[in-house]
C-alpha cells in the first residue's frame, strides 16, 4: 500500500510517498532555518506562513521527481499533534484536501512515533526496545513493546536537550538550529570546562537541561577569553553525558538490550560516537537513523502511517490539529 504523508510540527515542511512493500518512492523536506535565523528560534506564526506558502510548491516538486500518479495513493498520513498549533492545521487541512480530493482515507500519526519508526525505514527492530527521543522539544524515553504500546519512563522536566543545544548556540553568537553548529564547532574544540551533569544521579529517569544552560550562561560572564570552539565541546559533552547516563540506567531498571536513540539531536556525531563506544562496553544493541531521518521527515510519518492504517484506523474529516497529546493517550485513542 502506498501513502502521501505530511509533517508540518514544526519548521521543516515535509512530503512522502512511501510503499509500504517497496519502500520510500521519494521525500521532500523544506527547511525554514533560514526564515527563523535572524530571531534565534522558531517564531510561531512565521511557520504556520511558510507551511501555506511552500506545501503546494512542494507537493508539485514530489509529483515531478517522482513521476508518480497521486490518484494512486491507498490513503494520507499525517502529523496530528504534538508541535506548533498553528504549524500543525496548515498540515492537517492540507491532509484532510488532498484525501477529500481523491477520496482517500486519512491516518493521523503522532509525531513522537514517527521519529520512534524512523530507525524502521533502514533497519526493523525486535521487540521490545528503548526509545531515547531528544529533539527540540522532547528529551524523552520510552519503552516500547509493540507497536501502539508505549510505556513513558522519563523526560525533561525543563528544556529539551536540542532546545539547550539551541540556546547555547545563540549564546555563542551562532546560527539557528544551534545544534548542527555546535557539533561542527565542537570538534575543533576540547571540553576544558567542568560543567554540570543536572539530575543525572537523581536515580529515576527525568532530565533537566536548564542548570546545564545556564552554567554555561555563567561561564560565559566569568571567562573573558574562552575560544568558543571550546564552550561547544565541554557543553556537548556534559549533555551527551547526561542522555547516555539516563539510558544505561533504563536499560539497567528494565533488562531491556536494544536501544533506539531518534529525533534531531540524535544526527549530533558526538552522541552517535559516545552511544556506538558504551553499546559495545555494556553489550546492548543500538539502533540510531541516519543524520537525515534524525532530523524531521516525513517518511517516519509515513511509516507510522502505514503501521497504523494496517490496524484499520482512519480518521473523520474533522479531525483537528491536537498541540500536544502524550503518545500514549495517542495511541489509547486510535487503536
Ligand atoms: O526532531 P527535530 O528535527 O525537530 C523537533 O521535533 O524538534 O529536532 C530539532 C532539534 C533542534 O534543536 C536542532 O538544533 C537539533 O535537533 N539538532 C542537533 C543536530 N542536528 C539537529 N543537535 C545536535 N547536533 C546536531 N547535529
Ligand atoms: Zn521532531
Amino acid at each position: 500500500m502506498i501513502t502521501l504523508a505530511v509533517e508540518t510540527s514544526c519548521d521543516e515542511t515535509a512530503l512522502a510517498l512511501y510503499d509500504s512493500e517497496k519502500g520510500a518512492i521519494g521525500d521532500v523536506i523544506l527547511s525554514q532555518a533560514k526564515v527563523h535565523s535572524p530571531f534565534g528560534g522558531v517564531v510561531p506564526e512565521l511557520s504556520a506562513r511558510e507551511h501555506t506558502r511552500n506545501l503546494l510548491p512542494l507537493l508539485d516538486l514530489l509529483m515531478k521527481r517522482t513521476g508518480f500518479d497521486l490518484t494512486k495513493i491507498d490513503f494520507v498520513s499525517f502529523t496530528l499533534t504534538p508541535g506548533l498549533i498553528l504549524s500543525l492545521v496548515v498540515g492537517v487541512s492540507f491532509a484532510k484536501a488532498v484525501a477529500y480530493l481523491y477520496r482517500k482515507p486519512l491516518v493521523p500519526v503522532h509525531h513522537l512515533e514517527g521519529h520512534i519508526y524512523s530507525v524502521f525505514l533502514e533497519k526493523e527492530v525486535e521487540y521490545p526496545f528503548l526509545a531515547l527521543i531528544v529533539s527540540g522539544g522532547h528529551t524523552d524515553l520510552y519503552l516500547v513493546e509493540d507497536f501502539g504500546r508505549y510505556t513513558f519512563l522519563g523526560g525533561t522536566l525543563d528544556d529539551a536537550v536540542g532546545e539547550s543545544y539551541d540556546k547555547v548556540a545563540k549564546m555563542l553568537g551562532l546560527g539557528y538550529p544551534g545544534g548542527p553548529e555546535i557539533d561542527r564547532l565542537a570538534k575543533k574544540g576540547k571540553p576544558l570546562y567542568e560543567l554540570p551533569r543536572p539530575m543525572s544521579d537523581s536515580g529515576d529517569l527525568n532530565f533537566s537541561f536548564s542548570g546545564l544552560k545556564t552554567a554555561v550562561m555563567n561561564l560565559l560572564k566569568k571567562e573573558k577569553n574562552f575560544r568558543k570552539e571550546d564552550v561547544a565541546a565541554s557543553f556537548q559533552e556534559a549533555a551527551v553525558d547526561i542522555l547516555i547516563r539516563k539510558t544505561l540506567m533504563a536499560v539497567e531498571k528494565t533488562g531491556v538490550k536494544r536501544v533506539a536513540v531518534v529525533g534531531g539531536v540524535s544526527a549530533n556525531s558526538r552522541l552517535r560516537e559516545r552511544f556506538r563506544q558504551v553499546s559495545e562496553e555494556r553489550g546492548f544493541k543500538l539502533y540510531i537513523p541516519s543524520p537525515r531521518l534524525s532530523t524531521d521527515n516525513a517518511l517516519m510519518i509515513a511509516y507510522a502511517g502505514v503501521l497504523r492504517f494496517k490496524r484499520g484506523v482512519t480518521a473523520p474529516l474533522d479531525v483537528n490539529a491536537q498541540p500536544n497529546t502524550p503518545l500514549e493517550e495517542f495511541a489509547k485513542e486510535w487503536s
